[in-house]
């Protein structure tokens, strides 16, 4: 029996809402491990939309059980209201279809005005967070001052970590010169969702391994991307958790050895939201061009996506340092239609070839991308679902990634329906 996790390859955005609904008729759970609601995942089944940010891609299939796992750190109003949402589209939502680990920790409405506030004031380049809170919260957790799920039914504890927690953030807040925080009116609003959240809290990694046991498989989904990894990727211009694979067992309470099959999410070009290097990225009428074919927004801030051609070498960094299986190639249909494709397949830094991304962001910045260059294709490729149907030019482009970064093509998307999806290998047969 296989588990298989799925991340994202480059810096988010690379289709994995998608491949995870799809997954997910093959699995009975699904678990996100990481990251919080500055994720954004869209789903489109028979051409209705559903957008997500804190649930796991799957609660969209009837008799799935989702999980939020002890990795993610949970605005647990933002939570209530996602399910609100949910329900509104006619999805059922129960605590018997959906768990939230017990020890995840709370972003907390201040986190946000933390978020914003030291943006603002951020010398050098922004990071252009999505203002949600989550280094806020993760830095909490890891300064041991967070309030987690079960701290909720404890009131005697509770008032006692937010002493802790409003002594240190009061005290910041005071040598800033901002107002402190209202703690009467953050009690009484905690005070007020409680009854609403303990339904859903639990031991989820105790479940896990007893769905597990059961011979159930499970679909870990990984939010953002290997780039914007805290360790992995262009640090400082990162999001604050681990999103390669190895958090999928740390976030959700599971050993390594139960991740069978990793698979990468990645996009037949790369974008990114927000600031930091892009080595890649296209400031002309082809960049703008995908921009608008590829529909390069936000989901969960509305932003431009910055635009450029597929960089084989940091996705071959990132097939390394998730240990990755097998590549699921989204969004090929967006490149139909282009004279010619380029791939950046080494780097240049100050006139001598390097074939990985440095950590110095002054060498990220630093490094020119060297190309080949691969003819484009003008029949479509929208809508194919067999690999019959795609043009001789899209299947040579796509074996050359492959060959690139070393790993087979096991699943390609080429339109944001569930079903216009090709399955080559089924990452729930194992490696
Ligand atoms: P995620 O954060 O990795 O889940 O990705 P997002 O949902 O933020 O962004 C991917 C966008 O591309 C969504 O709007 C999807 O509906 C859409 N999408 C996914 N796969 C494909 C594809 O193969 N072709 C096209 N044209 N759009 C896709
Ligand atoms: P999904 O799961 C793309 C980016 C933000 C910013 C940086 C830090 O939809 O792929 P944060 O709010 O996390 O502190 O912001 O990370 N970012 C994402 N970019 N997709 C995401 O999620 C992202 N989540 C965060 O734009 O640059
Ligand atoms: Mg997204």
């Amino acid at each position: 029996m296989s588990h298989v996790a799925v991340i994202g390859a480059q810096w988010g955005d690379e289709g994995k809402g998608k491949i995870v609904d799809w997954l997910s008729s093959r699995a009975e759970v699904i678990v996100r491990f990481q990251g919080g609601h500055n994720a954004g995942h869209t789903l489109v089944i028979d051409g209705k939309v559903f957008k997500l940010s804190l649930l796991p891609s799957g609660v969209v299939r009837p008799g799935k059980l989702s999980i939020i796992g002890n990795g993610v750190v949970v605005d647990p109003w933002h939570l209530l209201n996602e399910i609100a949402s949910l329900q509104g589209q006619g999805v059922d939502i129960n605590p018997s279809t959906l768990l939230v680990a017990e020890n995840a920790v709370l972003i907390l409405p201040f986190y946000a005005t933390i978020d914003k506030a030291r943006e603002e004031a951020r010398s050098g380049g922004k990071i252009g967070t999505t203002g949600r809170g989550i280094g806020p919260a993760y830095e909490d957790k890891v300064a041991r001052r967070a309030i987690r799920f079960c701290d909720l039914a404890q009131p005697d504890l509770l008032r006692e970590k937010i002493d802790n927690l409003l002594f240190h953030h009061n005290s910041v807040l005071r040598g800033l010169g901002a107002p402190e925080i209202d703690r009467a009116g953050f009690e009484n609003s905690l005070a007020e969702i409680t009854p609403k959240l303990l339904p859903f809290i639990s031991p989820t990694w105790l479940r896990l391994d007893q769905e597990m046991r059961m011979g159930k498989k499970i679909l870990f989904e990984g939010a953002q991307g290997s780039l914007l990894d805290v360790d992995h990727g262009t640090y400082p211009y990162v999001t604050s958790s681990n999103t390669v694979s190895g958090m999928a067992a740390v976030g959700s309470g599971v050993g390594p050895r139960d991740i069978h099959y990793v698979l990468g999410i990645c996009k037949a070009y790369t974008t990114r939201v927000g600031g930091g290097p892009f080595p890649t990225e296209l400031f002309d009428e082809i960049g703008e061009g995908i921009g608008q074919r590829g529909k390069e927004f936000g989901t969960v801030t509305g932003r431009k996506r910055r635009c450029g051609w597929l960089d084989a070498v940091a996705l071959r960094q990132s097939v390394k340092v998730n240990g990755i299986d097998g590549l699921a190639l989204t969004k090929l249909d967006v490149l139909d239609g282009m004279d010619e494709l380029k791939i950046c397949t080494a780097y240049k830094l100050n006139g001598k070839l390097i074939d990985y991304l440095p950590a110095s962001t002054a060498q990220q910045k630093a490094i020119e991308p060297v190309y080949e260059t691969w003819p484009g294709w003008k029949e479509s490729t929208q809508g194919a679902r067999s690999w019959s149907q795609l043009p001789s030019k899209a299947v040579k482009y796509t074996k050359r990634i492959e060959e690139l970064i070393e790993t087979p093509i096991a699943m390609l998307s080429t339109s944001p329906e569930r079903e216009d999806t090709i399955l080559v290998k089924d990452p729930f047969l194992g490696r």
